[in-house]
């Protein structure tokens, strides 16, 4: 399964690969984080804070008009309910309760989305912490609304224009600040990789979805999933569904990536898929490179998604075929979001349309082979509101001549009211 042989190793991924200035920083944190969750007043205030602040246990929905559509039945843990709408909240308030528990007065994040940015901004209101995000600058045009909130937070943006201006370049330039600022500074890491300890940190973190959601479905239907489904950009939201259910072999376990406008082009973020293992920002894992083994840019109409690495453990789950990792194109994605729209009245953030997407393709072989009781689990990880500027454009709903004009999308097939 996913075992560790060593701190911050999976198989043959993983590890710390950076600028020996950061080396104490991430020792010094992998220590706190060690003792903190050792420390039963820590772990109650962090369940606590996600309980009465954040909205946890997130509900998982059966969503029948879908099920119906795709004859199988489709479970769907709604973290898009969670307090600022996506399961990004949960990392970042233990990292955060954990910059507090270390006497740091300062955070740091990256952002693609703009959703860890406004956890994070969210966060260090909540903490009383100073709190600066690094964002692309492509990502600032696709998610102003975002940009928007940080500021409303008190946090300060910065627009980061090198490179192919978006979530890896956010990256570089944070490390960037920490490497100057590591003494009063915490770097919130926003998914499960980079150097360890951020990929079992925020795995950690981020684990009540999948244990919320394993013990919603056995309490509710008595039954595990036949198979459960997420996103990767990183990896948070998937690894965070994952681990509840590495040791159960019956279930399996479906990522799903950008695959942009198809990995033939060459424009997409299917790192696993179309990736080599190399090292980036700090870990060894599947990387999109060139043939001189230079990082090669990504392509997703999703900001969350559009990275040419993943987390370390997500490598190692393909590797060793626990996990299987597939694409969705774009245009896949954007029908998934408006199917889930119509049907569901459920508008789902673009990340995890992908994942509706995949898993309802899917879905639909399980259920050829098992019948209308083939259950799939797949996490929603985010809610759709910030991404209505790139429906708009997409489905071209600015234009004031479809006002009177059809709905977007399919209308779903006909089912019961
Ligand atoms: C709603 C949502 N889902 C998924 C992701 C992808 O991140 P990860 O792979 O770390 O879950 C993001 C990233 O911004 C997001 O905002």
């Amino acid at each position: 399964m996913s075992e560790q042989t060593q701190a911050g190793v999976f198989g043959d991924f993983g590890g710390r690969f950076m600028p020996e200035a950061l080396i104490a920083a991430l020792d010094g944190l992998d220590v706190a984080w060690q003792e903190a969750m050792g420390d039963a007043a820590f772990v109650d205030e962090f369940e606590t804070i996600l309980r009465d602040y954040a909205g946890m246990p997130s509900p998982l929905y059966e969503a029948t008009r879908l099920s119906e559509q795709v004859g199988a039945r489709i479970l769907l843990k709604r973290e898009d309910l969670n307090h600022t709408g996506a399961h990004k909240i949960r990392n970042v308030m233990g990292q955060a309760l954990l910059t507090k528990r270390m006497g740091k007065k300062r955070v740091i994040a990256e952002t693609g989305a703009g959703q860890h940015g406004v956890a994070s901004a969210t966060a260090a209101a909540y903490f009383g912490l100073d709190c600066t995000v690094y964002m692309g600058a492509v990502d600032t045009r696709r998610q102003a609304l975002n940009v928007a909130r940080m500021h409303l937070l008190g946090a300060t943006v910065v627009p980061v224009e090198s490179g192919s201006a978006t979530l890896k370049d956010a990256i570089n330039e944070a490390l960037r600040d920490w490497v100057a600022t590591v003494d009063h500074t915490a770097y919130l890491f926003g998914t499960a990789a980079g150097p360890h300890p951020f990929p079992s940190m925020v795995r950690d973190f981020c684990r009540g979805i999948g244990d919320e959601a394993r013990a919603q479905c056995l309490e509710r239907y008595g039954v595990l999933p036949d198979a459960i489904a997420a996103c990767v950009g990183g990896g948070s939201n998937a690894i965070g569904l994952f681990t509840a259910f590495l040791e159960d072999p019956d279930v399996a376990v479906w990522g799903f990536e950008a695959g942009g406008d198809g990995v033939e082009t060459g424009r997409h973020a299917a790192t696993i898929g179309a990736g080599r293992p190399g090292v980036l920002h700090g870990a060894r894992t599947y990387v999109l490179q060139d043939d001189d083994g230079q990082t090669i840019e990504s392509h997703s109409i999703s900001a969350g998604l559009d990275y040419p690495g993943v987390g370390p453990e997500h490598a190692h789950l393909a590797a060793s075929g626990r996990a299987i990792y597939e694409s969705v194109t774009d245009t896949e994605a954007m029908d998934a979001l408006a199917l889930l729209a119509r049907s569901e009245g459920i508008i789902p953030a673009i990340e995890s349309a992908h994942a509706i997407a995949g898993a309802l393709r899917k879905a639909r072989e399980l259920a050829a082979e098992k019948g209308p009781e083939a259950t799939v689990l797949i996490n929603l990880s985010g809610r759709g509101d910030k991404d209505m500027g790139t429906a708009i454009e997409w489905f071209g709903l600015g234009d004031p001549d479809r006002v009177t004009a059809e709905p977007v999308g399919e209308p779903p097939e006909e089912s019961a009211p």
